[in-house]
């Protein structure tokens, strides 16, 4: 058992939920992060009935004013934040998929969800997480926004346009890697993490692995110790067409 304190944004149903259980499990005390109290609220009571020690915390990752209550809550409850798992996101398009069809108005949405509420939310917390003594970051991205992969004659996905969901997973990438270089020499590490193509609401369950094992790479990556990567960007190694461990950018 550790006392280390976890905040996985989005955790109150699909891969989310399932990084939430699995750090739950390795006995850190998890928050429970969601936009709805209701649903959070209910994800965290299920946690709990599995004897796990956990909280929700009301965290919108779009909203600054619900940003900064939820750090204000962190910080009066536990005083600092050990690994904090942005996995909020959403998918979204207009017309056939086509990027010539894309509106602003979704491509803005996408990107207030997957990159600026990722940098509101770490930087927010970013100073609960230099009081932990090894924080770790996960940032959970997709191969969608792997420019190589998106590109590679082997790719299943060759050919699929990224739309305003891959195009926002790129710049997530890029922010991680940014971060990383900004901790670079400290005991701080982030990595960005691809879970796979998982049946959750966020694809009408077209995905074909489970929200559990998907959910495996970024528990991983929460729990790396001082000779784990930072900067990297990592997969379970079980997606056929990705190659090892270690997804390209
Ligand atoms: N499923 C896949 O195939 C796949 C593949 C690669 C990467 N991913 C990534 O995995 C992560 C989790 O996705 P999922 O597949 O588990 O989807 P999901 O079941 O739809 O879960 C998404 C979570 O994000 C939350 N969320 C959305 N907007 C939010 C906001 N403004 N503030 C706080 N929470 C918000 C949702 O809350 P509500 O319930 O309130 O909507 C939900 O808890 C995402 O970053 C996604 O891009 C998924």
């Amino acid at each position: 058992m550790t006392d280390k304190i976890a905040l996985i944004t989005g955790s109150n149903k699909g891969i989310g939920l399932e990084v939430a259980r699995g750090l739950g499990r390795k006995g850190m005390t998890v928050l429970v992060g969601a936009r709805s109290a209701e649903r959070g609220e209910a994800a965290a009571e299920t946690l709990r009935g599995e004897g796990l020690q956990t909280e929700f915390l009301g965290l919108d990752v779009t909203d600054p004013d619900s940003i900064a209550e939820a750090a204000a809550r962190v910080e009066e409850r536990y005083g600092r934040l050990d690994v904090l798992v942005n996995n909020a996101g959403i998918a979204k398009g207009d017309g056939d998929g086509n990027t010539s069809e894309l509106t602003l108005a979704t491509a803005k949405e996408v990107f207030e969800v997957n990159v600026f509420g990722v940098m509101a939310v770490t930087n927010a917390f970013l100073p609960l997480l230099r009081k932990s003594e090894a924080a770790r970051i996960v940032n959970v991205s997709s191969e969608v926004g792997s420019m190589a992969t998106i590109t590679s004659s082997n790719s299943p996905i060759l050919g699929h346009q990224p739309g305003a969901y891959g195009t926002s997973k790129a710049a997530l990438n890029m922010l991680t890697v940014s971060y990383s270089l900004e901790f670079r020499g400290t005991t701080t590490k982030v990595n960005a993490v691809t879970p796979g193509f998982t049946a959750t609401d966020l694809n009408g369950h077209r995905g074909v692995r489970e929200a559990s094992d998907a959910a495996q790479v970024a528990i991983d990556m929460a729990l790396i110790g001082e000779d784990g990567p930072s900067g990297e960007f990592r997969s379970d190694g079980r997606i056929e067409y990705l190659e090892g461990e270690t997804v390209p950018w």
